[in-house]
């Protein structure tokens, strides 16, 4: 007798050079949310196969993001990332503090958005930490690109969160591989 058919098919995959990069089942990764982005719906996303992203900002102190990648760990053992958004303020967030708590925590992915990672990207090299550089135009994109980062993804007019104005819409790029 033949096997019977299975009752549920093996969910498809899409392999990707970013899936490859970071070492996720699916190419789809949860953007930064502020006050969304916890461990539990970061969990949530790379236990599913995608990469999940806790937002450091949500975090009111750089040692109550170590704690919430430390959640995130206990209920996930797969990839996910942290956010860091650049925004200019008046009184800017510790940066360095908050950059300094991701790789002490053992993070290897990093979304970036607000503003350029420049000031960021020498230190997240160092901790041989990938960066995902999130913008909403294409000349900023070839800029992050110029700047090493691992990938770059485009919030277009028809994204959430802000927007671009650039009449781009949401896409992603990869950046040559390193040549040596
Ligand atoms: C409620 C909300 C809060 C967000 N907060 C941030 C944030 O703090 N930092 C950031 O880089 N992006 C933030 N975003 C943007 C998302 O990460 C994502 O880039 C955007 O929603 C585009 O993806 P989508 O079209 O699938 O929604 C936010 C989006 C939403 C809806």
């Amino acid at each position: 007798m033949p096997d019977p058919a299975p009752t549920t098919l093996p969910a498809p995959r899409l392999r990707t050079r970013f899936t490859d990069l970071l070492g996720i089942e699916h190419p789809i990764v949860q953007g930064g949310m502020m006050w969304v982005g916890r461990a539990e719906l970061a969990a949530a996303v790379s236990e599913a196969g995608g990469l999940g992203i806790i937002t450091a900002l949500t975090q009111p102190t750089p040692a109550e993001l170590a704690r919430e990648i430390e959640r995130t760990r206990k209920l996930t053992d797969k990839p996910f990332g942290v956010n860091l958004t650049i925004l200019p303020t008046i009184t800017p967030p510790p940066y360095d503090a908050y950059r300094r708590a991701i790789v002490d925590s053992g993070v290897t992915i990093v979304e970036t958005a607000g503003s350029s990672p420049e000031p960021h990207m020498e230190f997240f090299a160092e901790h041989g930490v990938r960066v995902i550089h999130k913008c909403t135009s294409v000349r900023h994109a070839v800029k992050a690109e110029r700047l090493g980062v691992a990938a770059v993804s485009i919030d277009g007019f028809e994204c959430a969160g802000h927007p671009g104005e650039d009449d781009v819409r949401g896409w992603s790029w990869f950046p040559p591989p390193p040549t040596r």
